[in-house]
């Protein structure tokens, strides 16, 4: 799952699933372009994907796109096998 997020009219799409504990990110808050995990607060810039708290873990982001009503995000998954 993806959390997305709108930093100032911008999307943002990140990996859903907190590192820490697996909490939703998405289900946080957002303070200036990063978001804030609800269950203890780890904080991950939304553009870059890596941590403020704590700094040495880093999530993958997601190229987001809007055309016409659709909200696109390029998520590329593994290779099966
Ligand atoms: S589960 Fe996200 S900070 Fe603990």
């Amino acid at each position: 799952m993806v959390c997305l997020a709108n930093v100032d009219g911008e999307l943002r799409a990140i990996d859903n699933r907190c590192p820490h504990r697996d909490g939703p990110l998405g289900q946080g808050w957002l303070e200036g372009g990063s978001v804030v995990c609800p269950w203890h607060s780890w904080t991950f810039d939304l553009k870059t994907g890596e941590g403020e708290f704590p700094a040495k873990v880093t999530l993958p982001v997601y190229p987001v796109r809007v055309q016409d009503e659709d909200v696109l995000i390029q998520i590329e998954t593994p290779p099966i096998g």
